[in-house]
């Protein structure tokens, strides 16, 4: 237990799986009262129940991050509960629970492209949106977008997803301009390849340590690996950093 976020209400989309639990359980942790932003109302409750078990002050709220009106009833279920926002984990997205398609650009539903960037870019906006007049007011705030090392990398069959995370590095850069004189702090994590899944398959392992083999680092990254430097962004010790994508990613980018 620390308490680099000792006193803050921290909202995490998406928190009821994989990456977002991490997120979720490290800074409950560190002292924040957690509050868990999912779709998937029994896997949130599921996350907000472990961090109560474990001593922390945690809600779970169903949520939609592609749906204003629902973030908006989040948001204002955190404020009567904890008194505010001051950190927004934006890692919502269709990826693996709400799983994305593997298919050629060409190939590729005009549907499911609306749809995942709906969810994982404009969904981004409309959380820090939602958000912004809490942090305003207080003059202070620690956003952290969750984009993807593929925006940064080719990688075959998934231009959807790669487009949407390549946005979230641009919303992050514009939105750190328009809050910073408001005490607002707006960064991006690109993690690289994460064993993220509860229980992951053969085939899914095995397709992991591939993708592993281009890295500067080796081994299959862990949610444990990605969540230091999101509770970095999140904490009083990023307080001079704006405007960046940090890389998760074991130097897989570097090739
Ligand atoms: N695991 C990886 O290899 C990896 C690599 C790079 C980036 N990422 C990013 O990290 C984040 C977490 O990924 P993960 O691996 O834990 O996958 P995941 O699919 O399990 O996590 C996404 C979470 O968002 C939730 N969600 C989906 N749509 C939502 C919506 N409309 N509103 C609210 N919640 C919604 C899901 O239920 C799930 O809990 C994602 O943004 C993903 O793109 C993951």
């Amino acid at each position: 237990m620390g308490d680099r976020l000792a006193g803050r209400v921290a909202v995490v989309t998406g928190g009821g799986h994989g990456l977002g639990r991490a997120y979720c359980e490290r800074f409950a942790a560190e002292g924040a009262a957690v509050v868990v932003a999912e779709l998937d109302e029994r896997a949130g409750e599921e996350t907000r129940a472990a961090l109560r078990a474990a001593g922390a002050r945690a809600l779970a709220v169903p949520t939609d991050v592609a749906d204003a009106a629902s973030l908006a009833r989040m948001v204002e279920r955190a404020e009567a509960t904890f008194g505010g926002v001051d950190v927004l984990v934006n890692n919502a997205a269709v990826f693996a629970s709400v799983p994305v398609s593997r298919s050629a650009f060409d190939e590729i539903d005009p549907a499911e492209w609306d749809a995942v960037m709906r969810v994982n870019l404009a969904g981004t906006w409309l959380a820090c949106r939602a958000v912004a007049p809490l942090m305003r007011r207080r003059g202070y705030g620690k956003i952290v977008n969750v984009s993807s090392d593929t925006a940064f990398k080719p990688v075959r069959g998934m231009a959807h997803y790669v487009a949407s995370k390549a946005g979230v590095v641009g919303l992050t850069r514009v939105l750190a301009h328009e809050l910073g004189p408001d005490g607002v702090r707006v960064n991006c994590v690109a993690p690289g390849s994460t064993l993220s899944e509860d229980e992951p398959d053969e085939e899914l392992l095995a397709a992991k340590r591939q993708r592993a083999l281009g890295q500067a680092l080796p081994g299959v990254l862990s949610v444990q690996d990605i969540t230091g430097a999101v509770l970095f962004l999140a904490s009083r010790e990023s307080d001079a950093v704006t405007g960046q994508t940090v890389l998760v990613n074991a130097g897989a980018a570097l090739h």
